[in-house]
């Protein structure tokens, strides 16, 4: 927390560790010395997520995914209902270190119905059928094969299920609808992120219109810890027809 944890967070996005040979292994040589110091500083980077998770629908004995679930962070946003009605909460992720935070995080909390799970979006099947609610938070833009994830979230989505993503992207040069971006934040966003191996997308919005049906879409502008510019952010949710 603090001064300290936010100066080795931003040494670590300056001068990132990216080794190996899968993306796993890319993600966890990107996490494994910064996981501890994730939380404080994504607190103030994050936006949005507060938000999706509030609106997730509430449905007795649901099964819950959270894929690319990092330190778990977002079950500290499910209210008292989800805690109770949700029968399971799976956190899905391919880095061990971010997967070591979030089990700390659900003992503290004496949830029994969370797991953690080591295991990439694109192929985690839940043990027991089909999932009612799959999030991604912040977690697309970090997934070469983000239309396979949102493609393989649809396979085990039940029918009339829930997705539900919020994420950094830039709009379209020219969308059909919905928020138009200025060329600088268009070009420097994706520019910035990259260096970070998080790939803002004009396609995501797009591919999850088409996928899913839309519940809610909201396109915004956060901040970002100690610089003056605003970076697009959205957030979408959708259920499986
Ligand atoms: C920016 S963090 C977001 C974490 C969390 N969802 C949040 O909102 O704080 C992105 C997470 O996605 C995970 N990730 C990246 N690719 C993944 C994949 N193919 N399958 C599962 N998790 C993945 C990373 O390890 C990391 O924990």
């Amino acid at each position: 927390m603090g001064l300290r944890s936010d100066l080795r967070t931003i040494r670590h996005m300056v001068f990132p560790r990216v080794a190996g040979e899968t993306p796993a292994e890319r993600m966890e040589s990107y996490y494994r010395s910064t996981a501890g110091d994730y939380d404080a500083f994504r607190e103030r980077l994050l936006h949005g997520r507060r938000e999706l998770m509030a609106r997730l629908p509430t449905a007795p004995g649901a099964h819950l995914v959270d894929m690319g679930a990092g330190t778990g962070n977002n079950i500290t946003y499910l209210g008292e209902r989800h805690r109770k009605e949700c029968r399971r909460i799976t956190l899905v992720d391919v880095s061990a270190s971010m997967l070591e935070v979030a089990r700390r995080r659900v003992e503290r909390s004496g949830w029994d119905n969370v797991e953690t799970v080591l295991a990439s979006a694109t192929d985690y099947r839940p043990a027991d059928g089909q999932a009612d609610i799959v999030v991604f938070s912040y977690a697309l833009t970090m997934m070469p094969d983000w239309f396979t994830a949102v493609d393989h979230a649809r396979a085990i989505l039940r029918p009339g299920g829930t997705i539900a993503v919020c994420d950094f992207y830039v709009a379209r040069k020219q969308p059909a609808g919905g928020a138009r971006h200025a060329a600088w934040r268009r070009h420097l966003w994706p520019a910035w992120f990259s260096h970070n191996n998080v790939f803002l997308s004009p396609d995501h919005l797009p591919y999850l219109r088409a996928r899913f049906t839309p519940t809610h879409v909201r396109e915004s502008l956060s901040s970002v810890p100690y610089l003056p510019a605003k970076v697009p952010y959205y957030l979408f949710t959708g259920t499986k027809d």
